[in-house]
């Protein structure tokens, strides 16, 4: 039997920085878990943390930015991805700007989407689903190839969180 975190990488995902924001606060944070999941009405998923700095921003806020990675942009993905907001402005020093609803766009993305939330975040084991609608959206460097969570490594140091065997 394969070693489960092994098997779960081969699971393709690409690394965004999503960006959050209610009122005056913001904040974003890495994620790998965003996917397409529906054509019509065009609908994106994203799996968050419920513990994370950046997820009461999101539930007030009703929505998010999904901020897409190159692959040259690891450092972004470290930046956002380790340290939570609770404990540091990540937005210092990384150019961004606001999109409608104030989530922020991370200017060195390579292309960004704004989402409005649909319905209420949906419990699934220790993350939830946020189900949203895609308003508005940009891309930014159009010749750049999009960073895989494969390519990410242990970056996330998540190999524990994996049961030994299925
Ligand atoms: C490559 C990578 C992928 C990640 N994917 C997700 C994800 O899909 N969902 C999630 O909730 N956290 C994910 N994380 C973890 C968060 O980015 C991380 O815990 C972050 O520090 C939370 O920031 P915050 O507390 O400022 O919101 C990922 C981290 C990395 C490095």
């Amino acid at each position: 039997m394969a070693d489960v975190a092994d098997l779960f990488r081969r699971l393709t995902a690409g690394v965004h920085v999503v960006g959050v924001a209610d009122g005056g606060r913001r904040n974003a944070f890495t994620a790998a878990w965003i996917m397409q999941v529906s054509f019509d009405p065009l609908l994106l998923a994203l799996s968050v943390n419920p513990g994370h700095a950046s997820h009461p921003l999101l539930v007030r806020g009703g929505g998010f930015t999904v901020n897409v990675l190159s692959r040259d942009q690891l450092r972004l993905a470290r930046h956002f991805g380790l340290e939570s907001g609770r404990d540091t402005d990540k937005l210092a020093g990384v150019p961004w700007r606001p999109a409608r609803h104030g989530a922020p766009i991370l200017m060195e993305a390579i292309a960004w989407i704004e989402c409005r939330l649909t319905v209420q975040p949906i419990r699934a084991g220790d993350h939830e689903i946020v189900i949203a609608s895609p308003i508005a959206g940009e891309i930014l460097s159009p010749e750049a190839v999009p960073l895989t969570y494969a390519d990410t490594g242990e970056l996330d140091g998540s190999r524990e969180l994996y049961p030994p065997s299925l």
